[in-house]
C-alpha cells in the first residue's frame, strides 16, 4: 500500500523531502471510490513524474445540499488497494476539518468556461470545485496534475483557475475510460441497477451519432433535438442539456472549430455526465 497522510503539513514534508531530491511530482485529485478512469490518470501521471500524490477528498463544498454528498461511496481501504496496484506513491486522505477548519471563508469562483451547461443546474459546483483544487495545487505544488476529459468543462475551468492565478503547474487532460458498451466509468455508476445501465449504455453512443452528424454538415439545433429526444426514448427521464460547444473555449460551437457535444441526462436519481469530440474531417 502507498504512504498514507492526512495532514496538510504531513504532505508538505514529504513532497519537500522528494523536491531535495530532484524529483518531479504528479498530483491525481479525486474523491475516492477509485475505478479504472481514475487508474488511467495515475498512469498518465508516472509517465510524466517520478512521484505520484493522489488525494481523496469527498468535497462537500461542491455538493448542493440536495445532491448526494452523504451517500457519495466511500471505500478507503479498497482504493489505498487500488493505488498500490497502480504504484502511486502517496495517498492524500485530509478529512473535512482539514480542508475547511471553522472560521472557512474563501470561495474562488471562476468565470469563462464554467458559464452554462453544468452550472445551469448545478450553479456552485464550479465554485467548490475550484476552491478545492486550488487548496490542493497549493498544498502538493506538484509539476503536474492529470485531470479526466470525463468531467470535461471541469478539465476547461480548471486551465482557466491555473493560468488566471499563475499556478505553476501543468495540467494535463486525460482521455475517458469506458466500458466495453462505452460507459464512462464512474464512481456515481454504483448507484445503477442492470436495468439502468443498459440505459445508461446508450448515452455515448447518442452523443457519438451526434457529432457524427454535427461532423457530417446537419444542422445543429435539430441535431441536438434529436439526441435529447434519442436519450428519452432511450430510458432517461430527464435530459439537463445536449450542447455542441467549441472545445477550448466552451463557448457555442461553429463548424470550422474544433468541438465537443455535452450532456447531463438523469436515470432514476443518478445523474449521469458524458462527452465526446465531433470528429474533424
Ligand atoms: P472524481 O469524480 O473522483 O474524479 C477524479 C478525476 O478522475 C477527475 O479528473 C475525473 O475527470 C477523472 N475521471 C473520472 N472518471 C473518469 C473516466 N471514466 N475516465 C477518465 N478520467 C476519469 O472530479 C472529481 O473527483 C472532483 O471534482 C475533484 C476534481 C477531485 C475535486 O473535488
Amino acid at each position: 500500500r502507498p504512504d498514507v497522510v492526512d495532514s496538510v503539513a504531513a504532505l508538505r514534508a514529504r513532497i519537500s523531502d522528494w523536491r531535495r531530491d530532484g524529483l518531479r511530482i504528479a498530483l491525481v485529485p479525486t474523491m475516492g471510490a477509485l475505478h479504472d478512469g481514475h487508474l488511467s490518470l495515475i498512469k498518465i501521471a508516472l509517465e510524466r513524474a517520478d512521484r505520484c500524490v493522489v488525494s481523496i477528498f469527498v468535497n462537500p463544498t461542491q455538493f448542493a445540499p440536495s445532491e448526494d454528498l452523504d451517500k457519495y461511496p466511500r471505500q478507503l481501504a479498497r482504493d489505498l488497494d487500488m493505488l498500490a496496484t497502480a504504484k502511486a506513491d502517496l495517498a492524500f486522505t485530509p478529512d473535512v476539518s482539514e480542508m475547511y477548519p471553522a472560521g472557512f471563508a474563501t470561495r474562488i469562483s471562476v468565470g469563462g468556461p464554467s458559464a452554462g451547461l453544468e452550472t445551469d443546474f448545478r450553479p456552485t459546483f464550479f465554485d467548490g470545485v475550484a476552491t478545492v483544487v486550488a487548496k490542493l495545487l497549493l498544498q502538493a505544488a506538484p509539476d503536474v496534475a492529470i485531470f479526466g476529459e470525463k468531467d470535461y468543462q471541469q478539465l476547461c475551468v480548471v486551465r482557466q483557475l491555473c493560468r488566471d492565478l499563475d499556478l505553476p503547474v501543468e495540467i494535463i487532460g486525460a482521455p475517458t475510460i469506458r466500458d466495453a458498451h462505452g460507459l464512462a466509468m464512474s464512481s456515481r455508476n454504483v448507484y445503477l441497477h442492470e436495468a439502468e445501465l443498459r440505459i445508461a449504455r446508450q448515452l455515448n453512443l447518442i452523443l457519438r451519432k451526434a457529432a457524427a452528424a454535427l461532423a457530417a454538415g446537419a444542422g445543429q439545433e435539430e441535431t441536438i433535438a434529436d439526441a435529447s429526444r434519442a436519450l428519452i426514448a432511450a430510458g432517461f427521464q430527464k435530459v439537463d442539456y445536449v450542447k455542441a460547444r467549441e472545445s477550448l473555449t466552451l463557448t457555442p460551437w461553429r463548424h470550422d472549430r474544433a468541438g465537443r457535444v455535452l450532456a447531463a441526462a438523469w436515470l432514476g436519481k443518478t445523474r449521469l455526465i458524458d462527452n465526446v469530440e465531433v470528429p474533424t474531417a
